[in-house]
């Protein structure tokens, strides 16, 4: 496995390559991740990790300094399942002050938008940065981060870039708790009132899937049942898949949302619906 850090490293040992696999990270590498590289391994000949705490998609009050930084125990972790990890700095990134930007679709305003304003601008014009870099066949990304993943389909859709994005289940723990980096933040008696957030978003689905028409009512009641236990609620939406527009059930594929603070740290999940 080779450790790159510059782009013309990378596109020199690329140059010869069939076929790319590309599974772009922030590090900090966990079972979830593992699994995307899994994923990646049978799309591409060659599989390209990228790891990049990218500044331009944290608030200037967001976890960007604390974020764990932890390159050698994450090329450790990937060492037989990854061909290339890509590993550039912020100067080799954004050599300059950057100034051309992705301008994503409205729907970065909402739901995380809402609460991280500039998050998705700076996701998605590091994400169209890296496609250019590694130009791979086919790059995976998590569900978890479901809004994301869904601006990276429009971002390749709408500018034409010739990569299939593939979109891989949450893992979670095994009491069903999503992974996710920020989970290390957790106290213990944290972490066991977040699987809270899931058991949540079970219970709006099993509601609906049991013919509750009241979506107001019900992500209203989500909210409240979170708060009473301590939680500082973002928002609890269901909202349609194609394009997370809000729902009268007419549309059959649906997606509950939900994002919410634990303590000091902001936790988010999603379930998918087929009625
Ligand atoms: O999901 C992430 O880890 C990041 O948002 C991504 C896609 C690597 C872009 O920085």
């Amino acid at each position: 496995m080779r450790i790159i850090s510059t782009a013309d490293e990378l596109r020199q040992h690329l140059s010869k390559e069939a076929s790319i696999a590309f599974v772009p990270t922030m590090g900090n590498l966990h079972e979830g991740h593992l699994k995307l590289v899994s994923i990646a391994r049978a799309q591409g000949q060659c599989v390209v990790v990228s790891i990049f705490v990218n500044p331009l998609q944290f608030g200037p009050s967001e976890d960007f300094d604390k974020y764990p930084r932890t390159l050698e125990a994450d090329c450790a972790q990937l060492q037989g399942l990854a061909d290339v990890v890509f590993a550039p700095s912020v100067a080799e990134m954004y050599p300059a002050h950057q100034t051309v930007f992705v301008e994503p679709p409205a729907i970065a305003n909402e739901l995380e938008g809402a609460t991280r304003p500039g998050h998705f601008r700076g996701m998605a014009t590091v994400v169209l940065k890296l496609l250019h870099i590694v130009q791979p066949q086919a790059a995976v990304f998590g569900k978890k981060d479901y809004q994301q993943l869904h601006i990276i389909r429009k971002l390749v859709a709408e500018l034409n870039l010739p990569v299939n994005i593939i979109g891989c289940e949450t893992v979670r723990d095994e009491d069903g708790l999503a992974l996710s980096s920020r989970n290390q933040y957790l106290s213990p008696v944290e972490r066991s009132e977040a699987l809270f957030l899931y058991q949540t978003l079970l219970g709006v689905r099993q509601a609906i899937l049991k013919g509750e028409k009241n979506l107001e009512h019900l992500q209203q009641q989500a909210v409240e049942a979170l708060a009473a236990r301590g939680w500082k609620v973002d928002y609890v939406a269901v909202r349609r898949q194609s394009d997370l527009q809000p729902t009268g059930l007419a549309d059959r594929e649906l997606v509950i949302l939900a994002a919410a603070k634990l303590g000091e740290t902001r936790l988010i999940d999603n379930v998918e619906l087929s009625l």
